[in-house]
């Protein structure tokens, strides 16, 4: 995929925008929760090292056009991650995942940024169908993903290991045809 030069996804409250060497220290912050562990392959705990190297890694694939990871900022703060990976390009799909801060859960933050996020791929790559998994025990992830209308497509057993477990996942996807008629209605 190719992506623009400068991303700027403007929410209602949100900016989606690539993380710079300045955000290390603030990445570091919200990824030494070791409660974002459970669900994610995020490793604890987390060094400015893991902060650098992930902030680089994202920025040379949004270069080569496999992976997209954007920072989450609310009133010029970090306050979370959402990013496309699993980029099957002959299929036209991807995987989205996300994460929040944890003292800014619960606000709605992270379905604004995937609804924001989504309008940007639907309108600006050939994505047809974008996947998004959450451990069965992953409630909240579960509740963001049936926001933005997401269809329920099964369990898929063990699919993912977060941390060294094994999590059975409820794997949904999201439709080009599908989110453009419900976003106009
Ligand atoms: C999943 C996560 C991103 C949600 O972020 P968030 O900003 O709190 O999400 P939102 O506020 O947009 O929505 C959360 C929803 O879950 C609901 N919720 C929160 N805790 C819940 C619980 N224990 N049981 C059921 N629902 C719950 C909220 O009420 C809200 O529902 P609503 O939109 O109907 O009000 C956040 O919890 C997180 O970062 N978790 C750790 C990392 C992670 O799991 N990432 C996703 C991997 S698939």
């Amino acid at each position: 995929m190719k992506f623009p030069k400068v991303m700027q996804l403007k929410g209602e409250r949100i900016l989606l925008r690539m993380l710079a060497d300045s955000d290390i220290s603030a990445l570091m912050a919200i990824c030494n929760d070791p409660d974002l562990h459970h669900f994610t392959r995020i490793p604890y705990p987390y060094t400015r090292r893991d902060a650098a190297w992930f902030i680089d890694h994202a920025k040379k694939e949004k270069r080569t056009g496999r992976e997209l990871h954007c920072g989450i900022i609310f009133e010029n703060k970090l306050i979370g991650m959402i990013g496309i990976h699993n980029l099957v390009v002959k299929d036209k799909r991807t995987e989205i995942g996300y994460f929040i801060a944890k003292v800014y859960r619960g606000k709605g933050f992270a379905t604004e940024a995937v609804y924001t996020f989504l309008d940007f791929l639907f309108a600006s790559s050939e994505c047809n169908r974008i996947e998004i998994v959450c451990s069965v025990k992953n409630l909240p992830s579960q509740k963001v993903i049936e926001n933005v209308g997401a269809e329920f497509e099964g369990i898929a057993r063990e699919r993912c290991i977060a941390n060294g477990i094994a999590h059975d996942v409820r794997q949904y996807s999201i439709l080009r045809k599908e989110y453009l008629k419900k976003r106009k209605s």
